[in-house]
């Protein structure tokens, strides 16, 4: 049994929550892009950790944890991150695989990253070094992790990524400048501590798969930041749809029996870009201060808004969801009134239900649902409120796709099974 994770809308969705809940019933847990932009809460008892490239659900005993070939790797943080995680669970050498292929994130790629959003005004990135990191994987000048185990390519990599990357530092008006020693010797230094994880899980996985093994595959970032379906330019730089997660780790798309679509209640997003349901206003920020809508990577407030279906509708034909899963529904509790996007009045005064291409100037039309006391405490569906009920049936039957589970709080034992 494989099945994939993926955000919805614009991430932070709860992604890291519900693959810790569903972790439980599987045997591997994958990542399989992004980087550290990802900031993923879990929260075992009164324990919170926030995983940025380590999969979810590795706190549970036993699970495997792979890191794909389509992740970014920035060393310094995996290794705060797996100091963390063997604080928690003992060592988890043998049950983390980082495969061989994954780039890495060099101190210059987070360098350029800050300097282009500070200097040159960009488009609010998490300054993780993300973009640059993929850049120079697709402009085939990268360093992956399996170079460091070859001397002499490592040099060589490392001499062509410098040519380019200090070039690129002075553009942006940087001071700092690398050189081929310091380089070497931090590399060096992370080639000892990481070596013992590296593998090529694309094997791995595969190998798993045919042994009935239980695989579930977590995407980061949400499908509108998907770097070609996305709002573009506004966007990460990876595959964040569910077909990211075949190229990203290296399994065949007919391996993949379920994809799970994950979305709030309601929408956020962090960093700039079109987003026709924002509340600009008291109640956004009430939204902001119920939820807790502050990234969980960087600490930016979040934009919050309305659910908007007519994003979601093409988000479940992105991804081909086959179930739903909606977070954050307590956040609307004691709400008079709640409101879902349901069509798009475009500049020209027409009305779609198709997600035009352009967000831009797009007015949306709302649909009125009364709110409810509070959803909190429930236990089965039944628990729910009426008005919440309504609320949820309308999403699914606007979406044409089962709601399975709704999260109504942020710990493990806070979900209910919908349908
Ligand atoms: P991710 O990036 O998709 O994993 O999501 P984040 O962890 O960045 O953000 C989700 C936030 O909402 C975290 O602080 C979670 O602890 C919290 N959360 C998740 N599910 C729920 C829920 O159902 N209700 C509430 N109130 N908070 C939730
Ligand atoms: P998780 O996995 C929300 C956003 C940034 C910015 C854009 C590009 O926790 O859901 P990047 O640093 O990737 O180059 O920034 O993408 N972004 C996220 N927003 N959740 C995330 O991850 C994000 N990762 C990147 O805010 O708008
Ligand atoms: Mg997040």
């Amino acid at each position: 049994m494989v099945t994939a994770v993926v955000g919805l809308q614009w991430g932070d969705e709860g992604k890291g929550k519900i693959v810790d809940f569903l972790a439980e019933n599987y045997d591997v847990i994958a990542r399989f892009q992004g980087g550290t932009n990802a900031g993923h809460t879990v929260i075992v008892g009164d324990e919170e950790f926030i995983f940025h490239l380590i999969p979810s659900g590795i706190l549970r005993p036993q699970k495997v944890g792979i890191i794909g070939a389509g992740v970014v790797l920035d060393i310094e943080t995996l290794l705060k991150e797996i100091e963390l995680v063997e604080r928690k669970t003992g060592p988890i050498k043998g049950r983390l695989l980082i495969d061989g292929r994954a780039q890495i994130t060099m101190p210059y790629h987070k360098d350029e990253d800050a300097l282009e959003e500070t200097k040159k005004g960009g488009i609010g990135t998490t300054k993780r070094g993300i973009g640059p990191t993929y850049r120079d994987k697709y402009w085939r000048i990268g360093i992956r992790v399996y170079d460091l185990f070859d001397e002499k390519r490592l040099v060589g990599a490392i001499e062509k990524s410098l040519t380019y990357n200090n070039h690129i530092l002075k553009i942006f008006g940087g001071e700092k400048h690398y050189s081929k020693e310091e380089i070497i010797s931090l590399l060096s230094t992370w080639r000892e501590k990481i070596k013992d994880f590296v593998d090529d899980t694309a094997l791995f996985l595969n190998k798993s798969i045919s042994e009935g093994k239980s695989v579930l595959l977590e995407g980061a970032q949400g499908t509108f930041l998907d770097i070609t379906f996305g709002t573009y330019p506004y966007v990460t730089s990876s595959h964040t749809i569910s077909g990211g997660a075949t190229i990203g780790l290296g399994i065949s798309p007919k391996k993949i029996d379920s994809i799970i679509g994950i979305s709030k209640a309601y929408t956020t997003r962090v960093g700039k870009g079109p987003f026709p349901t924002e509340l600009d206003d008291n109640l956004g920020e009430y939204l902001r201060q119920k939820g807790g809508e502050y990234g969980a990577t960087t600490g930016r407030p979040r934009r919050c808004g309305w659910l908007d279906l007519v994003l979601l509708k093409y988000s479940v034909m992105l991804n081909g969801v086959t179930d739903l899963v909606i977070t954050k529904l307590d956040v609307l509790d004691g709400l008079d009134e709640i409101k879902v996007a349901t069509e798009y009045e475009l500049p020209d005064g027409s009305r779609t239900r198709d997600l035009p291409h352009d967000l831009e100037g797009v007015r949306p039309i709302y649909q009125s649902f009364r709110g409810w006391e509070t959803v909190r405490g429930a236990k089965r569906k039944e628990d729910f409120p009426e008005n919440a009920r309504i609320y949820l049936d309308f999403i699914q039957d606007y979406l044409g796709v089962n709601i399975s589970m709704v999260s109504i709080g942020k710990e493990r034992h806070e979900i209910i099974r919908y349908t």
